[in-house]
């Protein structure tokens, strides 16, 4: 018998064919089905690209406006979802919080799992790209103590999010429209990233016919990981550990040693430059112009400057990624950074629906099933309990 071939972390391992987003990590492109991610950044809203990534083309106005319109008027949750969420811990990790809740809307809505009907199936894409902001905003206001906002159909999809985030501690709260900008471009860059880690994890699901929500949640909880969507809040968390430019060369010895990563930084696929950092470096000064400087900014860019000139990341090619830069923008926006791979997960459901209904409607594709290489014992005698 031939032998499987062995690929840890499938690092060369075609495990589907997709239509939907293109990488050249050489060359730093990204590009959602052939749109390269600049122009889409610039030009566009994060509906609109959720609209590219499920259906393959922009939308025409027609095509446009029932689409919003069919978002905004899903974005309630069952009010026993909220009793649901209630009953979480205070100090639950938001994440957690919306890896469950996502889990179980499939129980709100068993009709879910008609995956091969496409009405049916494009409702539950509707409600899910819908609930997210409303679970991720309900889970924030969970851990801050606070009573739930409900969604406000007048809004944008992200100024939705920023008045259920921010509404009632704030009576007066309007989002400010630079920031609103900021957040839309945030969410652009996560909508889709090909075969990442949480990727992989909605498609392996999805190939066993589940519902969508019950895949997305697997998604949501391999994007929950530190090396994947948790490195943003784990780029803070170091940065504040840093505490001071000065401390900076010190800091890259001990990732050099082995001590720890530099996170924020390294990528699977761009070993020339991540195209989101470059985008969201650019971002970060439209923010700060309304927030004021993040002092943390200073500690960033010693770090990045020195790191690209030392031989051991040079050697390794280790860029930015998008991680590096975003956490800094979220806390001028005053999210906590337990908050930071909520707003990772939310965009990144349009991309995790897109491979889902590509998967779906794939004759080629099988249950997922990789093989293994087994290194333990071959047939033994059962040892009785007085002999072992
Ligand atoms: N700091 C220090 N050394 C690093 C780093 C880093 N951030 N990333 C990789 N290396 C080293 C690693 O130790 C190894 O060195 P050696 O060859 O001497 O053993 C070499 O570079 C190759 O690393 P790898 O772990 O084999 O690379 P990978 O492609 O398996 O890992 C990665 C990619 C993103 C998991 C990794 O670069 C990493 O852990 N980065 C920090 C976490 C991070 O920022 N993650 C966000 C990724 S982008 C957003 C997303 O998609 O979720």
């Amino acid at each position: 018998r031939a032998l499987a071939t062995y690929d840890p972390g499938f690092v060369n391992t075609a495990s589907c064919k997709s239509a939907i987003t293109y990488i050249d990590g050489e060359k730093g492109i990204l590009e959602y089905r052939g749109y390269p991610i600049e122009q889409l950044a610039e030009n566009s809203t994060y509906l609109e690209v959720a609209y590219l990534l499920l259906n393959g083309e922009l939308p025409t106005q027609e095509q446009l406006d029932p689409w919003v319109y069919e978002v905004t008027n899903h974005t309630f949750v069952h009010e026993s979802l909220k009793t649901f969420m209630q009953g979480f811990r205070h100090d639950a990790h938001p994440m957690s919080m919306l890896n469950s809740s996502v889990a179980a809307l499939s129980s709100f809505y068993p009709e879910a799992n008609q995956i091969k009907d496409p009405e049916v199936a494009e409702l539950q894409i509707i409600r899910l790209i819908a609930k997210m902001p409303t679970l991720g905003a309900f889970a924030y206001r969970h851990v801050q103590g606070k009573p739930y906002v409900y969604p406000s159909n007048d809004l944008s999809y992200t100024a939705n999010f920023m008045s259920m985030l921010w509404k009632m501690s704030e009576p007066e709260y309007k989002p400010d429209e630079r920031l609103v900008r900021a957040l839309e471009i945030l969410f652009i860059l996560h909508a889709d990233h090909e075969q990442n880690a949480s990727a992989n994890a909605v498609r392996a699901i999805g190939s066993t016919q589940v519902d969508p929500f019950t895949a997305v949640a697997g998604g949501i909880g391999a994007l929950y990981g530190p090396l994947h969507g948790g490195a943003n809040e784990a780029v803070l968390k170091m940065l504040r550990r840093i505490g001071d430019v000065k401390n900076v060369p010190g800091f890259i010895e001990g990732v050099k040693n082995g001590d720890e990563r530099l996170m924020g930084f390294g990528h699977r696929v761009y070993k020339n430059y991540d195209p989101r950092a470059t985008i969201i470096k650019k971002a970060v000064d439209d923010v700060f112009e309304v927030t004021g400087v993040n002092p943390l900014l200073k500690i960033a860019q010693e770090l990045e400057k020195i790191a690209l000139e030392d031989e051991y990341f040079v050697k390794r090619k280790l860029y930015p990624n998008v991680d590096f830069y975003s956490g800094l923008i979220y806390e001028a926006l005053q999210f906590p950074p337990e908050m930071f791979t909520v707003l990772f997960a939310i965009p990144r459901t349009s991309g995790w629906l897109a491979q889902w209904k590509e998967l779906v409607n794939d004759p080629e594709q099988k249950i997922a099933r990789p093989k293994q290489i087994y290194t333990g014992y071959r047939t033994r005698d059962f040892v009785p309990m007085n002999k072992r």
